[in-house]
């Protein structure tokens, strides 16, 4: 494993005392650390002996993506850091702004959660990567399909899965469901190893079920009776709380859902093998490892 390091000029030979000592110095703002993806980003850092500084608004070291107060407390002693936007209205110059203080302030490396989207789902999606390939630092961008822990973490899926049925505007289109734990080795690779600036990665689950597919995979594990029903998405957007969803939630769930249905996200990629030289966990594994949490318990 290369750690980030100073580069080698002048044909000077950079020893193992000076990799050490970077490596003992070795700091990444981990920003949404309390999330689905960078709360196993700290975990796989940590596991690199990297320091982490594990950020949020309720993290241990305070963030707050409206609060610009916060950010250079954050940034303070990092090299690097991975990244996940507010998902408000006003994150392309927020992401803008807080990049260039990162890139001021000397990081060399910033990780960025992107997604797979149609452009129908968020036309901002190039302006968002933009602000991060613009401020003068490495960069790596990913760009993962769903994740598997949706179907437990999140609970407008959870909790209809719980009840027995989950319902949603997602028809039968097929989608490579991706692990969680794949994004955050990702990630965590980007942001300590050389050979990752400037890519993109989009990232995959190594098959694209849907989700009737993706609830047999769970009703098979936890052994209980649970049942996918495709629903239209007027139905769903006009009475959310039926269906498991929030009111504000619910329209873009549908737009995500539409996308989905009509096949707009479901190519293959090799994204987890560029990065990582291995395949992507497949969603029967991570269906096993859940339902043996309990999480899907009547
Ligand atoms: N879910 C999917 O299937 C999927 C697929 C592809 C891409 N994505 C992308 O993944 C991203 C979401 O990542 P995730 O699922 O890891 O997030 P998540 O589980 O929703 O967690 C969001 C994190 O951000 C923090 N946060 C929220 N608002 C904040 C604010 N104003 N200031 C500072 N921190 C804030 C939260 O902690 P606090 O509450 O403590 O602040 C939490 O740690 C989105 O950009 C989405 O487009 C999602």
């Amino acid at each position: 494993m290369t750690h980030v390091t100073g580069s080698v000029s002048l044909g000077i030979f950079v020893g193992p005392w000076y990799l050490a000592e970077t490596m003992a110095d070795n700091t990444i703002l981990v920003i949404g650390s309390t999330g689905k993806i960078g709360r196993h980003v700290a975990e796989r850092l940590r596991e690199r002996d990297v320091t982490v500084k594990a950020a949020s608004r309720s993290g241990p070291v305070h963030f707050d993506w409206h609060d610009e107060a916060t950010w250079p407390g954050a940034l303070d002693g990092a090299q690097g850091a991975y990244l996940v936007d507010s998902q408000d209205a006003d994150r392309v110059p927020l992401l803008r702004r807080f990049s260039a203080l990162a890139a001021h302030r000397g990081l060399r490396r910033l990780v960025f959660l992107s997604a797979r989207e149609a452009e129908s789902v968020n036309p901002t999606l190039e302006e968002k990567e933009a602000a991060i390939k613009d401020a003068g630092t490495e960069w790596t961008i990913l760009r993962p399909v769903w994740f598997n822990q949706n179907f437990s973490e999140v609970a407008a899926f959870r909790e209809p899965l719980r009840a027995g049925e989950l319902r949603l505007p997602a028809g039968d289109g097929p989608q490579p469901f991706i692990d969680a734990e794949d994004i955050a080795e990702v990630a965590a690779a980007a942001l300590t190893t050389d050979g990752h600036h400037g890519r993109t990665y989009d990232l995959s689950g190594p098959e694209a079920i849907s989700f009737g597919e993706a609830v047999a995979h769970i009703a098979k594990a936890t052994g209980r009776d649970l049942r996918y029903r495709p629903v239209s998405a007027e139905d769903y957007v006009a009475d959310p709380a039926a269906f498991g969803a929030q009111p504000g939630q619910a329209e873009g769930y549908a737009l995500l859902m539409a996308a989905i249905a009509e096949g707009k996200t479901s190519h293959l990629s090799d994204g987890v093998k560029q990065a990582l030289g291995r395949d992507p966990r497949g969603f029967a594994e991570y269906a096993v490892k859940t339902a043996a949490t309990g999480v899907w318990d009547a």
